[in-house]
């Protein structure tokens, strides 16, 4: 089969890297790609925004099957374009893919279908929002309604907080994105992020993980994409990933189906859980970057399979084969990221790593330049490992990421410290 891969950032390249064992795969094409992925698959250039441009792409490649990687595509209605033009497709249409792109709608879609959440008031008027944050009290969470690249929710632990929040996001801070607000109840308890594939009619769970989201060592510091992450993530139990599925996971599928939106892709529930019970966060319609890369780690090739069931409608006929292994991803960013940071310093030692279904270092902001590889984004290299342990994966993981050698880079020195306490 000949197939395409949307996307240029370490989730995409575990994703490759994975349905590159799979001796279904003939051909393998990233758009865009980057230098890592560069050297197992073949990358092109493709606005992937552009569902046109990534439609005519696929016809003059001969693809069969496209597999969507971020959320942005997604949004935008590339996988409805794909699917029109008759192609086989991994990801949410544009009106279902709403799950991840409006807060307000995630949120009328748990009313409706009675799924645990935090409380909530959704407003477009910042004096109602203002009187709201009054009577509720802090802290309490303040999100714009739109995608705002993870950066669109404020937990404020006073009123001026959050008054502050509330003018920043009415006045225009994050454009489109802070025109509607939803305020919420402020969860307590410990996060975790469950996977579920999704084909429109039935639900299978591919695994748990936990991300890191804090920049700093201790869950300190300014909120990033992602600092690393482990699977699967013990908070999360049988028990309460049951719970997940019957309560919050299947009636959201349910309503969406009859709302004559099916859901099909991977949904990926972000969820508080406390005194053992789940409550939903948000959801993404999309992997977790870099839950991805620990989950992909620990699927392997079936991946591709499971994925392809899903676009083709056959869950029902699928099981996940598990491992009973851990994996542990740690993120490498270049210094002063989150904020502003250099691009094009050069990485060495990378040639020297292993590179089998045991240690991957995956590429996400990388380019190649002259036969180096350099530093092209914030988040930059996910150096991964499995261990029959988690503690063995973190050791193995961290042997690595100590023979790169990037002085321009940084990275969390306790990925895995909730699980490992
Ligand atoms: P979101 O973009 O909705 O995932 O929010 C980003 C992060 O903010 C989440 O992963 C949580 O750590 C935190 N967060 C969001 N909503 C709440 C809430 N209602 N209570 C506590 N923490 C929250
Ligand atoms: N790592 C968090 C996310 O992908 O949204």
């Amino acid at each position: 089969m000949n197939i395409l891969i949307l996307g240029s950032g370490g989730r995409e390249h575990s994703l490759a890297w994975a349905v590159m064992q799979n001796p279904k795969c003939d051909k393998l094409i990233v758009a865009p790609g980057n230098a890592g992925i560069a050297q197992i698959a073949d990358c092109a250039d493709v606005d992937i925004n552009d569902g046109g441009a990534v439609v005519q792409f696929a016809e003059d490649n001969s693809i069969e099957f496209v597999i969507v990687g971020p959320e942005a595509p997604l949004a935008n209605g590339v996988a409805d374009r794909l699917r029109d033009a008759g192609l086989l497709v991994f990801g949410p249409s544009q009106a279902a893919a709403a799950l991840e792109a409006s807060k307000a709608f995630t949120k009328e879609i748990c009313d409706a279908c009675g799924a645990p959440t935090a409380r909530y008031g959704h407003f477009t008027d910042k004096q109602a929002a203002k009187d709201y944050v009054r009577a509720q009290g802090t802290p309490i969470v303040v999100k714009a309604d739109g995608l705002a690249a993870g950066k669109g929710v404020i937990i404020a632990e006073t009123v001026a907080q959050a008054d502050e929040a509330l003018d920043d996001m009415f006045g225009g801070s994050f454009g489109a994105a802070g025109a509607e607000v939803v305020i919420e109840e402020f969860m307590r308890g410990e996060e975790a992020s469950f996977f579920v594939l999704c084909d429109g009619k039935d639900v299978l769970p591919i695994g748990t993980a936990q991300d890191h989201k804090r920049v700093g060592e201790g869950d300190t510091g300014p909120n990033t994409g992602g600092m690393g992450a482990y699977s699967p993530a013990p908070v999360l139990t049988d028990a309460i990933a049951e719970r997940a599925l019957n309560e919050i996971i299947r009636p959201t599928m349910a309503e969406m189906a009859r709302r004559g939106m099916p859901y099909q892709g991977v949904l990926y529930a972000g969820l508080m859980i406390e005194n053992g019970a789940p409550r939903l966060v948000e959801y993404n319609v999309r992997f977790g970057d870099p839950e991805c890369q620990v989950l992909m780690m620990r699927l392997g090739a079936q991946a591709f399979d499971l994925m392809h069931a899903a676009a083709e409608r056959r869950l029902d006929t699928m099981r996940v084969n598990w491992a009973n292994d851990h994996a542990l991803t740690v993120v490498l960013a270049a210094a002063g990221y989150p904020g502003a940071y250099k691009k094009g310093s050069v990485i060495r030692g990378l040639d020297t790593l292993p590179e089998d279904s045991s240690n991957m270092v995956f590429h996400a902001g990388t380019a190649a330049r002259d036969g180096a590889t350099v530093a092209a984004g914030g988040r930059v290299l996910n150096v991964t490992a499995r261990g029959k342990t988690l503690a063995e994966a973190q050791q193995r993981a961290y042997a690595m990421v100590d023979q790169v050698d990037w002085p321009e880079g940084f990275c969390r020195r306790d990925i895995g410290w909730r699980a490992l306490d």
